[in-house]
């Protein structure tokens, strides 16, 4: 059984995942003006954000628009917890308005504390560990675009960071095979990697971490990057600018990687750092319909934690 909160992607049970995956299909595909523009009538989520956000705000307010349903921005600038009111009274006022609530925040601690005082359901909009409704929505991506998930080779290169945490645990309960190429000191998350090496055991999925980003692309279906300098770690940027330099996706690295291969980002993209322009606007790139698919992903994720399921 799925919990109150989705907050990691090693939380949702397996079969949760692919059910999921397949809502989101028959959302996607579904009449803008049938059943599904109903869903959520009634019901409102909120959009608690310490970060700015582009994708995930618009993504989770259209998506509950075209539910039915109504969602509100709450700025963490704009509300009394920028005066000092405490975050436990903010959740629990908060739950006597709203169905369920988006945070994006800073440590994972933060976010289940929200979890912990609120009583509707809380969705992780990101952390500085994870990020798993990207990861959601990019398993839908790697399986439209591939056709399957089990058996297919990721490549990850640059940061260990939040994006590549939850694609560790995305890959690992899906029997997707996942190999990061990062700098010394910028691996992903030590618990992270030990407990999917422990869910991969039941489904086959090999996940490796290596500092060689040209052994990393080789034979990879998926080549996928991320920003060098995340939100929160801006004063790091020349160091790590230096330190990741040998890690760009350039059409010398793609071309490691299996000539089909898809390119993957979740946006926002920096040209020139961990990705070229001629790669990330080039023809294997699938950026946009992985942006797409955030919305398509969260629209599953909504009806299924709103409790007003679609099937
Ligand atoms: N990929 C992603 O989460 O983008 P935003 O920061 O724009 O929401
Ligand atoms: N790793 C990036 C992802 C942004 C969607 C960050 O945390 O800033």
């Amino acid at each position: 059984m799925r919990g109150k909160d989705l907050l990691t992607v090693a939380a949702i049970p397996r079969a949760q995942i692919f059910r999921l995956l397949q809502i989101a299909r028959d959302l996607k595909a579904a009449p803008r003006h049938g059943r599904a523009s109903q869903l959520l009538a009634g019901l409102t989520l909120g959009l608690l954000f310490e970060k700015p956000s582009t994708r995930t705000r618009v993504s989770f307010e259209a998506g509950m628009n075209q539910l039915g349903g109504q969602a509100l921005f709450l700025s963490s600038d704009n509300i009394q917890l920028s005066r000092g009111e405490s975050l436990a009274d903010t959740a629990k006022v908060l739950s006597r308005y709203l169905d369920g609530l988006v945070v994006r925040t800073y440590q994972q601690a933060i976010l289940e504390e929200w979890a912990h005082h609120a009583s509707i359901p809380v969705i992780n909009g990101l952390t500085d560990l994870c990020h798993p409704c990207q990861a959601l929505a990019d398993l839908l991506t790697i399986s439209e675009k591939k056709g399957r998930l089990e058996g297919i080779k990721l490549a990850y290169i640059g940061d260990g960071n939040n994006i590549a945490n939850s694609l560790i645990e995305a890959s690992a309960k899906v029997g997707m095979h996942i190999t990061v190429g990062c700098p010394p000191g910028y691996e992903p998350d030590r618990a992270i990697i030990q407990a999917a090496g422990e869910e991969a055991q039941y489904t086959g999925s090999i996940i490796e971490i290596t500092h060689d980003p040209q052994e990393a692309a080789s034979n990879a279906d998926v080549l996928y990057t991320d920003v060098w300098t995340s939100m929160g770690q801006e004063h790091e940027h020349a160091h790590r600018v230096a330190a990741f330099s040998p890690y760009q996706v350039n059409e010398s690295l793609l071309a490691r990687a299996c000539r089909d291969a898809i390119v993957m980002h979740c946006l926002p993209a920096h040209r020139g750092e961990e990705i070229t322009a001629a790669v990330l606007d080039g023809p294997q790139s699938v950026v946009l319909d992985q942006a797409e698919n955030r919305l398509h992903m969260q629209k599953a994720i909504l009806t299924e934690w709103l409790g007003r399921p679609w099937a």
